[in-house]
This record gives structure tokens, C-alpha cells and sequence, in this order.
């Protein structure tokens, strides 16, 4: 039996002097995980193996990054050469070659206009360096009263303080007091009784980006930097954007001289069809987040993209001084940059920035497939994302979606789950009878939770 192998390597682990309970795992019910743990050996293509060798179909990507799939030889030898040849350069007043490889060859992939590119190393980063980029545009620009940001509801931007405080899911605000200052929320755009069971983009709901002429109103736009938003919102349950919203919302920042900010890092590099989420809805930000697909999630990083008169705006003052007060130990990183160019490389030869959108009738056929099972109250689709999501059990939250996972990861899929919502994201490299056995699996699963 699986686990009990899992637990037997464990023990070996336990007879050197080791056991679980150093590692205080991120997001993870450790208590329960650690009775029953659910170890990950290997990857290659769609699948992981366990320890002892289950082959375990990768239904989210790993975490919404493995675009290419797993073990990628151009990713893995471009590491590998790095690491042989450069292990790290300081990135602060000195650079290497591939930083600005990089930094040009993702620039040719995103929205007209959105080329300048400042690298970190994660989502969470790559949000607070968003954040921190607005406010010292707008004062750079002799507007220094524009300090508030503006999140939304249900939004997710990571788990650093401007991350948190900009989003919107109660379990990662409530314990950590006030956060940063100066914040408010336009309303998300969740509407199950209009738009239960939509397939792409909702018809309705354009006017809840009218929320942010509410806040205007409040606080007046002078006092506003940036309005920060996932395009599809990912970790609160895959929420796509109603028919009209985001350029909706795009028309009123431009009318209030506010910056929007698109935060990329899960529908980046190919997730909904196209390269990004603002080509694929026709809006462009003026600041967008990434991470996770930028480096097919073998190696951390994440990175900011701004439009290039964002950035020419600090390029004044004395030549020596420092424009942005701002970066970190390990922004472009070597072997981050190596991993980046060898995934460029990957989506590139094998189309895979827009084979989502090839792929996306047979995997919305597949996941709406689903609807009539017992508790499938909801099922929301946008290129290679889908989220269904179930009645929660009477009083324990969460608990129906968790049994789904724990029985698919039994039966040899894994998928996700956030709250009663079960989100697939599977690479991109997808075929057909990989849909078919994580939705055919997902729905013996839906069956015997009910
Ligand atoms: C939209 C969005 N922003 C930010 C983040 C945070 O990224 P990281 O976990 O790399 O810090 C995530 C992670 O899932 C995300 O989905």
C-alpha cells in the first residue's frame, strides 16, 4: 500500500536521527498530513511517482507552473550548464548575460507597450514589487498624495503583507492584525445565481467594475495609486472575469489616472490560450505580475512587467544614483535566468502558449461533463483552468472538496483544492485521455463523497 510505503521510508528516515516534525509545511493540515503523508520522488511529462513508484497523473501543473510538463531536457540542461558554469552573480550594480536574455525575451511575449522587466523570486514578490513600483511612480511624478491601493474581494496576491492586504480571502488576512494601510476593496465578481455553470467568460456582470467609481467617490482618485487583480481569479476557486469587466475597469482607472495592475502569475505563459490573460481578454495593464510558468516552476522566480513609461519616469536624477530602492539578494538569479530560457525555449518549439486554446473545448466538454453528479453546485472553465465546485458538508467547510482530493490522489490524480472547489490546471502539454482520466477520476471521487 502506497502510504504505508510512504511511511515505512519515513520511518527508515526516523532510524537515522530524522523525523517529520522539523518541517513546518506551508499551507498543508500538518497534522493530518503527517498520519498519512503524500510523498512526490519523481517527474516526467504529466505524471509524478510516488517513493515506491505510483504513477500519479499531474492534474494542477504541480501548482499552476509546470506549463511544459515535468523534466523538460532544454530546462533541465540549461540548468545543469549554469550551475556548472556561474553559480550566482550579485545582481545590484552588476549583471550576466542571461538576465538581460531573459528580460528581452520575455518582453517580446507580453502586450505592446508592457517591456520593462524587474525579476524576484516568486508571486509574492513580484506582487509587493508591483505594489512598491506604483506608489513611487505616481511620487516620482510629483503626485505623492496617490498612496492608496486598491484590491478585491476574493482576490489572492500571494502572502506577504502588501499581498494580503491587497487581497481579499479571510483565512490569509484574519491572523495578521492590520496590515499595511491605506487599502480598500472593489466587490469580486462571483454571481452563482446569474452565472452558475457558464462556460468561458460570464455574461454577466460587467458593472461590478462600476465598484471602483464607488471607491473613487469615497476617497478620491488623487489619492489612489493602482487597482491590483488576478484576471481569472485562481486560488479562491478559478473565478473568470464577466463579459466587459476588466475592460470596464481598464476605461475607469484610465479616467482617474490610476494604475492597473494585472497580477499574471497563474494565467501567465499559456494558461488561458495565449501568451497572457490581457491578450487573451484584450485589456492591457500597466503593470503586470508573473512567476511560476516564467521558469516552468523548475527553479523559483518571479518578475514584474512594467510599461515602458512607468519605468522612464525614474530615469531622471544624477546618472550614479540608484532609480528604484528596491531588488533582492536574488533577483536573476543565474540559474533562474537558465531555467527561463531554456522554458522560452520549450513554449516556443512546441507552440505551448497557445495550445490551451486548441485544447480548451475538449477539456470544458470533459469538466462541465460533470454537472449533474451529486453536490456539483458549479462549474467554471477558461482555457486549460476549470473549477467545480461543491455543496460544502453541513458545518465543515471544506471538507467535501479535501475528501475529493484525498480519494483522487488514492486512485492515482492528483488535483487541487481551495475551500469546496476542486481547480484543475493541468500542463499544458496535455492530450485527450489525460482529460479523460482526471475528470473520469475526479467524478468517482465527487460520487463517493456525496
Ligand atoms: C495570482 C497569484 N499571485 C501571487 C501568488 C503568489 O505566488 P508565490 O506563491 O510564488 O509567492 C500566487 C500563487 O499562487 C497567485 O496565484
Amino acid at each position: 500500500m502506497d502510504q504505508a510505503t510512504s511511511a515505512a521510508l519515513l520511518a527508515a528516515h526516523a532510524d537515522t536521527g530524522g523525523s517529520m516534525d522539523a518541517h513546518w509545511m506551508p499551507f498543508t493540515a500538518n497534522r493530518q498530513f503527517k498520519k498519512a503523508p503524500r510523498l512526490l520522488a519523481k517527474a516526467s511529462g504529466m505524471h509524478y511517482w510516488t517513493p515506491e513508484g505510483r504513477q500519479i497523473l499531474d492534474g494542477v501543473a504541480g501548482l499552476w507552473c509546470v506549463n511544459a510538463g515535468h523534466g523538460r531536457p532544454k530546462i533541465v540542461q540549461a540548468i545543469q550548464e549554469q550551475a556548472a558554469e556561474m553559480d550566482y552573480a550579485p545582481p545590484f550594480n552588476m549583471g550576466h548575460p542571461k538576465g538581460f536574455e531573459l528580460a528581452d525575451a520575455v518582453s517580446k511575449l507580453t502586450p505592446d507597450g508592457l517591456n520593462r522587466v524587474f525579476f524576484t523570486n516568486s508571486g509574492s514578490e513580484a506582487v509587493e514589487t508591483a505594489l512598491k513600483i506604483a506608489l513611487a511612480y505616481h511620487r516620482t511624478r510629483g503626485e505623492a498624495s496617490r498612496t492608496r491601493l486598491i484590491g478585491r474581494e476574493r482576490g489572492y496576491h500571494g502572502v506577504n503583507f502588501g499581498g494580503i492586504s491587497v487581497g481579499g480571502m479571510v483565512a490569509n488576512r484574519k491572523m495578521f492584525g492590520t496590515m499595511i494601510a491605506g487599502v480598500d476593496h472593489i466587490r469580486h465578481t462571483h454571481d452563482p445565481a446569474k452565472n452558475a455553470f457558464s462556460r468561458g467568460q460570464p455574461a454577466h456582470g460587467a458593472e461590478l467594475a462600476d465598484d471602483l467609481e464607488r471607491l473613487v467617490a469615497l476617497h478620491d482618485a488623487s489619492t489612489i495609486a493602482a487597482v491590483i487583480v488576478e484576471p481569472v481569479a485562481g486560488s479562491t476557486g478559478v473565478l473568470v472575469p464577466p463579459q466587459g469587466y476588466l475592460q470596464r475597469l481598464r476605461d475607469i482607472c484610465d479616467k482617474h489616472g490610476i494604475l492597473l495592475i494585472f497580477d499574471e502569475v497563474i494565467t501567465g505563459f499559456g494558461r488561458t490560450g495565449n501568451p497572457f490573460a490581457a491578450h487573451t481578454f484584450g485589456v492591457t495593464p500597466d503593470l503586470m505580475t508573473v512567476a511560476k510558468g516564467i521558469t516552468n516552476g523548475c527553479v523559483p522566480m518571479g518578475a514584474v512587467i512594467a510599461k515602458q513609461g512607468i519605468h522612464d519616469a525614474f530615469m531622471n536624477g544624477p546618472e550614479h544614483v540608484i532609480e528604484l530602492f528596491h531588488g533582492y539578494t536574488y533577483s536573476a538569479h543565474p540559474l533562474a535566468c537558465a531555467a527561463g530560457l531554456g522554458t522560452l525555449a520549450t513554449y516556443a518549439d512546441e507552440g505551448l502558449l497557445t495550445r490551451a486554446s486548441q485544447m480548451e473545448a475538449t477539456f470544458a466538454d470533459a469538466v462541465h461533463g460533470l454537472r449533474d453528479l451529486p453536490n456539483v453546485i458549479d462549474i467554471r472553465n477558461i482555457g486549460l483552468v476549470g473549477g467545480i465546485e461543491l455543496a460544502p458538508i453541513a458545518g465543515e467547510p471544506g471538507k467535501r472538496a479535501f475528501n475529493v482530493f484525498l480519494d483522487c490522489w488514492d486512485k492515482g490524480v492528483l488535483i487541487r483544492t481551495t475551500g469546496d472547489t476542486i481547480a484543475l490546471s493541468p500542463p499544458l502539454i496535455i492530450e485527450p485521455q489525460h482529460i479523460e482520466q482526471i475528470v473520469s477520476t475526479v467524478a468517482g471521487a465527487i460520487r463517493r463523497a456525496a
